[in-house]
């Protein structure tokens, strides 16, 4: 039977100017609304108080294992408001299945498809104010994170018997900000790994990100953005970049993307992007890709763009490739962003309702 959520707390945290100049500039992740939601599991009553409260701290025992054992997951996904007001969300039935594969992985309890979508509604119901009106072309949208993690306290190593389950949002502009599509430099990360087979890495888990720190961190000391992460068995096929997955474009029309192997997390963006190809009469493939391919297909001419995707990124140009050694500067080589810049506008025009969503991909909230 579906949760019951009931309302225990109305906070109105921010005045109305407050909010509007968040609006007008949020940023990405920088600013929370007025309230959260919450549902808790046990082994004995399943999943139980499901409520909506003010945005706060949550009062956490020091023992409780996630602090130590990381038993944790989490989606990201966004509430879009059209020109007449309403707001709606892409693909939900997605994200909750994605967030049931990762829960199952985690060795957390699932939570019901509709619990999950009966939550986003809740947020966005009693945060609509929240959510930006993109009608200027702004593409800001209200990002939702919901997330579950491991509340007993206890320090046993083995799945907790006490879950918590919450969703915050978020308003949100470009990832990486700009007009969302300045070109990001990437570093090619040889001494860490994402993910190795067997692992975690197709999970949506916290310390998939916490593993690709080092990584960025590496890539940033010279002088990228973000890093390509590597398989971990033979350093040869290129994964993803930790937030975000990538696709090729070469100029005979083949778009190309690393396969699912498991240790590559499923962005939702990456498949709408598998299907939207074809339209744009790309062929789309899903295969291993080695990093050599890149750096001589780049040699060749082969490449016409690169891009990086996701829900937070959307689709994210890259403009330059840097290793130990050696670096290919897509930009000197003519690339114009022509493919990535179309399929970004083809999601976010179903996304914001400015095109017709003939694949049912969106839910009003
Ligand atoms: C998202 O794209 O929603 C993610 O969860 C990735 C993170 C880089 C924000």
């Amino acid at each position: 039977m579906a949760l019951e959520f009931t309302v225990t707390e109305r906070a109105d945290r921010a005045s109305d100017a407050q909010r509007q100049e968040v609006l007008a500039n949020p940023g990405f992740g920088d600013h929370f609304t007025d309230h959260m939601v919450r549902i808790e599991w046990d082994a004995e009553k399943g999943w139980h108080d499901a409520s909506v409260a003010a945005y706060g701290p949550f009062q956490l025992d020091p023992a409780a294992a996630v602090l130590h054992y990381a038993q944790e997951i989490f989606e990201g996904m966004k509430a879009y408001r059209h020109a007449d007001g309403s707001v709606w969300t892409f693909r939900p039935e997605a994200n909750a299945a994605r967030f049931a594969r990762s829960a199952t992985r985690m060795a957390l309890p699932q939570l019901p498809e509709e619990d999950f979508l009966q939550s986003l509604r809740e947020i966005v119901s009693i945060d609509q104010a929240w959510v930006p009106d993109a009608s200027g072309g702004a593409e800001t949208s209200l990002y939702l994170r919901p997330f579950m993690f491991a509340s007993e306290a206890f320090l046993g190593v083995r799945p907790a018997r006490k879950v918590t389950y919450s969703v915050i949002a978020s308003p949100a502009g470009a990832y990486f900000g700009g007009d969302g599509i300045k070109p990001v430099k990437l570093w090619i990360s040889t001494d860490y790994a994402r993910a190795g087979e067997g692992g975690t890495g197709a999970a949506k888990c916290g310390g998939n990100y916490a593993s690709s720190l080092a990584g960025q961190l590496e890539g940033i000391a010279h002088d990228c953005d973000q890093a390509v992460f590597l398989d971990s068995s033979t350093h040869t096929y290129i994964e993803e970049l930790g937030g975000m997955n990538l696709f090729f474009v070469y100029k005979d029309g083949r778009i190309v993307t690393p396969e699912l192997t498991g240790t590559i997390l499923e962005g939702v963006t990456r498949s709408s992007i598998l299907e939207l190809a074809k339209d744009l009469g790309l062929s789309p493939e899903e295969r291993r890709i080695p990093i050599q391919e890149w750096k001589d297909a780049a040699e060749n001419g082969e490449l016409a763009e690169i891009f990086a995707c996701g829900t937070a990124a959307v689709v994210t140009p890259v403009g330059e490739l840097r290793w130990d050694g050696g670096s290919v500067d897509h930009r000197r080589e003519g690339h114009t962003d022509e493919i990535a810049t179309k399929i970004r506008s083809t999601l976010l025009d179903i996304q914001y309702g400015r095109a017709e969503d003939t694949r049912g991909w969106m839910t009003r909230l």
